[in-house]
């Protein structure tokens, strides 16, 4: 494969601005030529695609967001969508396209290759972790610890207070930024989607252990498992504390990408690379433990998010 295009889609990840140097740079040192399109799969349908150098990546490694700019585009879920993407591409001869994105993303992709015959790889490029065939998304590392340094500062200002905390996290409908950043934080309770829970029972525990003198309590509640008022109202009525409600945003999206998430950026760009030359397409790359996969990427999306349901039971354990 001789030229290639990258686009990042869905909503932007730390990780990201590295992954896209990665897999610039890796396909220069095999002589392709590269594209860069510019808010993902609206790009490609407006045929905003230019070439990219080594240079166009220089001093971007170790910045937040995306250079390419993403953008959600609904368009794309219809066929003739589709179609006008891919005939801007063979237009263009742009034999291989990287995706970089979470599940929609990827699924956009997958649609593009089976309709269209394009050639495909994804990369999973979302702060939720919420894509089943891979232990990480690149983001995620990087997200859960912004949460943790908001966990951290919550600490402090509600154990002088002695009050109760609740911070509501991202992650649609995956609590794993909720799990990681509870039991790396010494969360007291961490409410998530995929586990039932009984937040008067919540209420109640806190009530016996504010009498007992444990006055400070921190609730992580991820998005997708409660409305944050009502849990706040319960909360306080029942144990009668003073609980205080607080949402990061955005701020998880942003923010310069951790270790784990530049080393994952490069090794899945390489990894990407590797394969549109090899002409092994229609894939995704994923990771397990330090080993970097790639698999097909129909199997891949088919698969069901595993919750990690021993370590949320861990933590309860452990707070
Ligand atoms: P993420 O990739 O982070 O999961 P979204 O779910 O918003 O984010 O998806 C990003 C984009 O991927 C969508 O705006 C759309 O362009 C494309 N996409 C999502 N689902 C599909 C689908 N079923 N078919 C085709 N394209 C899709
Ligand atoms: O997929 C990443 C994510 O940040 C989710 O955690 C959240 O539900 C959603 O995107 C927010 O989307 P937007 O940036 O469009 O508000």
């Amino acid at each position: 494969m001789k030229k290639i295009a990258i686009l990042t889609s869905g909503g932007d990840a730390p990780g990201m601005n590295a992954c896209i140097r990665a897999c610039v740079r890796s396909a220069l040192s095999k002589g392709m030529e590269v594209y860069g399109v510019d808010r993902g799969y609206k790009g490609l349908v407006k045929n905003k695609i230019f070439p990219m150098t080594s240079q166009s990546v220089c001093e971007i490694i170790h910045r937040g967001g995306t250079i390419l700019k993403s953008a959600r585009c609904l368009e794309f879920k219809e066929t003739e969508t589709r179609k006008i993407a891919a005939e801007k591409l063979k237009t263009l001869g742009i034999e291989g396209l990287v995706v970089i994105g979470g599940d929609g993303s990827i699924t956009g992709a997958k649609a593009l290759s089976d309709d269209y015959g394009i050639n495909v790889v994804g990369i999973p490029g979302t702060i939720d972790n919420d894509l089943a065939y891979t232990d990480f998304t690149l983001g995620f590392d990087t997200a859960v610890n912004t949460v943790l340094w908001a966990i951290n500062a919550l600490r402090d200002t509600m154990t002088s207070h002695d009050r109760v905390s609740i911070i509501k996290v991202m992650g649609r409908h995956c609590g794993d930024i909720a799990l990681y950043a509870g039991i790396c934080g010494g969360a007291e309770y961490i409410l998530v989607p995929e586990v039932p829970y009984d937040i008067q029972k919540i209420a109640n525990e806190i009530k016996k252990n504010k009498e007992r003198g444990k006055t400070a309590s921190i609730i992580v509640l991820a998005e997708g498992a409660g409305n944050e008022q009502e849990i706040k109202t319960i909360v306080s009525v029942i144990s009668g504390a003073d609980v205080k409600f607080s949402t990061l945003g955005h701020i998880q999206r942003g923010g310069t990408p951790t270790m784990a998430d530049r080393m994952l950026a490069a090794k899945f760009g390489f990894k990407a690379i590797e394969l549109l030359e090899s002409g092994k397409t229609n894939r995704v790359v994923g990771c397990r433990g330090k080993e970097i996969f790639d698999m097909d990427i129909t199997e891949a999306l088919s698969m069901k998010k595993n919750f990690e349901k021993k370590i949320y039971d861990m933590a309860a354990v452990l707070s």
